[in-house]
């Protein structure tokens, strides 16, 4: 019988399917030394972002030689060692479509938090405050996006910001792209400098270097607000912040960080930041889409 064990949790409705079809699974999260001898047992592991795949447990699991295949419930595969695990002839897959359409609603969800002051309305009123001269804001509609990175997320909040009346346009080191020339491509450099709005969707580069870092956003226009719901880091926290704080950057919006959970005392308390603790693909649509692809993955891989 395939033995597939899943660390991170894994959406009912699959872990049935999969039993149904005859495979076994294990729901079970085993903190890193344990993982090393567990893995040797499993045919297949099945990750979200807590558990790492690194090389020392890929080691284990050559020992006995039965993992065959690596999955990543979710889009990045940062927490896996990608290249050793294929190279030993470990299959890695992920699930990059099935959370593009509820992170795009998450993105355009912090431009109105921002734009609108939802955020810190809450917080506020709570406290007894009613600021309503205060939180005087703007509108979407008219402003320009400027979205860094145009794969699978960036395109799905383009469709949207435009249906709000944005300006869309989009910088990517494989752009242009055919078929999307209702949204205007441009260097990254032109991009920043002409956009209200800025969100990032793109990877954490390979040096974890932030590509938004201060230089950068000396060359946004004053009053900017910045979206960062792809990969901690690659908007600097502390440039962001400065940025904040001078009244350059007019609001941020982060659903990752650099840490996570994050402990950064600043960017937690700042009122000009509207925050959410990674949840992009955290709606029942994406992790039930998740559960499914994660089952055709395996069924196919084990026909
Ligand atoms: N917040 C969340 O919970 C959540 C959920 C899913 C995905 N994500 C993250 O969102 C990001 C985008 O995901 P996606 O599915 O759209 O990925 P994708 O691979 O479809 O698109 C990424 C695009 O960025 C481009 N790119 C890469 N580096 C670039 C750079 N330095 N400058 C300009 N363009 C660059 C690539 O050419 C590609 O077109 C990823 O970092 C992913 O991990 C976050």
């Amino acid at each position: 019988m395939i033995r597939v064990l899943a660390t991170d949790g894994m959406e009912k409705t699959a872990v049935e399917d999969l039993k149904n079809s005859g495979f076994e699974v294990v729901e079970q999260f085993y903190e890193p030394e344990e993982l090393k001898e567990q893995i040797k047992n499993f045919d297949v592991v099945v990750v979200r972002s807590a558990t790492k795949v690194r090389q020392p447990i890929i080691d284990a699991a050559l020992e006995t030689k039965k993992l065959k295949l690596v999955i990543r419930g979710g889009v990045g595969v940062d927490n896996i060692d990608v290249d050793y695990a294929k190279m030993n002839g470990i299959e890695v897959r992920n699930t990059p479509n099935a959370s593009s359409a509820s992170v795009a609603e998450l993105t355009i969800g912090h431009m109105f938090a921002m734009a609108r002051y939802i955020n810190i309305s809450n917080v506020t009123m709570r406290s007894g405050q009613w600021n309503k001269k205060k939180y005087e804001g703007i509108e979407l509609n008219g402003k320009t996006l400027g979205l860094i990175g145009f794969g699978r997320i960036a395109r799905e909040v383009a469709k949207r910001a435009k249906a709000l009346g944005m300006n869309v346009i989009y910088t990517d080191i494989f752009g242009p792209f055919e078929g999307f020339e209702e949204f205007k491509f441009m260097t990254l450099d032109e991009l920043i400098s002409i956009s209200d709005f800025i969100s990032v969707h793109i990877p954490a580069a390979p040096d974890k270097k932030p590509v938004i870092a201060a230089d950068q956003i000396a060359k946004m226009k004053d009053g900017v607000f910045i979206v960062n719901c792809a990969r901690g880091g690659v908007v600097s926290e502390n440039d962001l912040l400065d940025a904040l704080d001078s009244g350059k950057v007019a609001g941020a919006a982060l659903d990752v960080f650099e840490e996570e959970p994050t402990k950064n005392e600043r960017l937690l308390k700042h009122e000009k930041v509207s925050l959410t603790p990674h949840i992009g693909a955290a709606t029942k649509e994406a992790q039930g889409r998740i559960g499914e692809e994660i089952v055709d993955i395996i069924k196919k891989s084990f026909k």
